[in-house]
């Protein structure tokens, strides 16, 4: 399938989970995402969405994800509105089903930030526009665009590299998961017993997998996992809505951070990704986020790019 072929067959596709993807049309969206990146640090006019709005539901805080998508519709030739859930009726209790079909009249596209999958997938169901995942408590897929976006730049490929995630199996780890079977990469997840990635995701993941060559482990044992690894990634120990289990989750995640020590184990090369925010000297001391194998701003920065090509994608 060509390149036009695959842009015909994602027009008007919603981005709920990387698992309704194949590999060609991540491997298409990442093409985009690295061209846009292009047209745009070389000044050229990349307006694929000139008079298109973009609906941004969020229900959870949020910097790069709120930021990259309004200037993403900007620099495409649209416009973003930025939708604090306390500000809309949505707030108030009207459904996410009207809200989804009062919004497809007006956008031509939404993207939500939110606690439940099933929501994301509710408001997909009833409005007539593409819905983005902005993040929900089981997925990230915009994330992972980026993060896969940044290996292929730093790396040359994907196929054949493996991943280590050491922390939480959280919504990041998920869509992680998703992504690497997808293109290829192998991906070895250590998590605290009680804490390790949902299962349905991991058997999902797998069936994506068998289709790549990927493989997808699990482990307790963080240095297991990192023995070899090309990229390191964690995230924090308490996602957003978990505020209250922050203390009790920093003994149990004490022997997941990840240091110079566990980071000897990896590649010499390896490179440390975070999707960020980060809490230094909980899961990740300063002087790996902060050294000589972190990417994680190129990784923010492609948040950008990447979603850009989403949206051209979706919405175009
Ligand atoms: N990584 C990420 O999604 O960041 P924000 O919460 O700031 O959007
Ligand atoms: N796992 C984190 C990611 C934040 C971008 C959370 O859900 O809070």
């Amino acid at each position: 399938m060509n390149q036009n072929q695959i842009a015909v067959q994602l027009k008007g596709r919603d981005l709920l989970s990387l698992h309704d993807f194949t590999p060609q049309e991540i491997t298409s969206i990442l093409d985009l995402a690295a061209d846009l990146k292009q047209k745009q640090k070389q000044g050229q006019p990349h307006e694929l969405l000139k008079g298109k709005t973009l609906a941004m539901i969020f229900q959870k805080s949020s910097t790069r994800t709120r930021v990259s998508f309004e200037v993403g519709m900007f620099q495409l030739g649209g416009h973003a509105l930025f939708l604090s859930a306390d500000d809309i009726q949505l707030g108030r209790g009207e459904s996410i089903a009207d809200t989804g079909q009062v919004l497809g009249r007006f956008v031509d596209g939404i993207m939500i930030r939110t606690f439940a999958q099933s929501d994301v997938a509710q408001l997909a169901e009833h409005c007539q526009v593409p819905v983005i995942n902005g993040l929900t408590d089981l997925l990230h897929p915009c994330q992972i665009l980026a993060d896969l976006q940044t290996v292929r730049e730093h790396k040359g490929k994907l196929a054949g590299l493996k991943l280590a995630w050491v922390g939480d199996g959280n919504n990041v780890c998920h869509s992680l998961m998703f992504g690497c079977a997808k293109t290829g990469m192998h991906i070895s997840a250590a998590c605290p017993e009680g804490y390790l990635p949902d299962d349905k995701i991991v058997a999902a993941a797998r069936e994506d997998a068998a289709e790549t060559g990927a493989t997808v482990t699990v482990t307790t044992d963080p240095a297991e996992a990192v023995a070899g690894a090309d990229v390191v990634v964690t995230d924090v120990w308490a996602s957003m809505g978990q505020e209250s289990e922050q203390q009790a989750r920093m003994s149990i995640f004490a022997s997941y951070q990840v240091n110079a020590k566990l980071t000897a184990g990896a590649a010499p090369d390896y490179i440390f990704l975070h999707c960020l925010p980060a809490h230094r000297g909980e899961e990740v001391t300063a002087e790996i986020i902060d050294g000589p194998h972190s990417v994680v701003f190129d990784e923010a920065e492609n948040r950008l790019h990447a979603q850009k090509a989403v949206m051209a994608l979706l919405m175009g």
